[in-house]
Order: C-alpha cells, then structure tokens, then sequence
C-alpha cells in the first residue's frame, strides 16, 4: 500500500515501481476518516524546500496506519 503526492509525475512513477496498490494522498485527504491497515505501507513525495509537501505531512500526522510499526517515529519525526 502505497501513498503518493506529485507535482509533476516523478512521485507517481517512483511508487509504481514499489506497489500496484497506490492512493493518492489529496484523494485520501478528502475523506473524513483515514485509518489504513496493511503489511507495508509506504509514502513517496517530492521534497519541497528540503521538508515534505505540507499536504503530505498533515497526511501522515492526521492518518491511522495500523501494523505499521514504525508509523510513531515517523509522526515524531516530523514534529
Ligand atoms: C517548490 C519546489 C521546491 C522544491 N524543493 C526541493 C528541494 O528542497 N530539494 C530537492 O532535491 N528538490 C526540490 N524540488 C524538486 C522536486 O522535489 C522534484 O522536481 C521532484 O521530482 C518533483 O516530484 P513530482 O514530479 O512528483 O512533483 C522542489 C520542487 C518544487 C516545485
């Protein structure tokens, strides 16, 4: 399962190349509730002024990704 943010196409092809299940992250931030759970999740986006898309980040900080163990360091990361 796989997230992805583009601008221009790059970010788009980048994560066909890890999944054939991709989302787009404007799409999924229409929706009220974001809970995902699956065995791999992943996020490709561009870098903007050397952070994440703003719209990226506040995906990841308002989204639930359960079985993805890593998905706290990740929020603390970015704060
Ligand atoms: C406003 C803006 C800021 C960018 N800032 C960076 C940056 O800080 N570092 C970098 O390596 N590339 C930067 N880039 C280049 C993009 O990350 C790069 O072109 C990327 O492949 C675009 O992905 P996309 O086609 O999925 O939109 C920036 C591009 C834009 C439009």
């Amino acid at each position: 399962m796989i997230f992805y943010f583009t601008g221009t196409g790059n970010s788009l092809y980048a994560a066909k190349h890890f999944d054939k299940e991709l989302y787009s992250i404007p799409k999924e931030m229409k929706k009220e509730s974001r809970k995902y759970t699956a065995d791999r999740i992943g996020i490709v986006c561009p870098l903007y002024e050397f952070n994440l898309p703003s719209l990226a980040k506040d995906f990841i900080l308002t989204s639930g990704f359960l079985s993805y163990q890593d998905h706290q360091k990740c929020r603390n990361a970015l704060r």
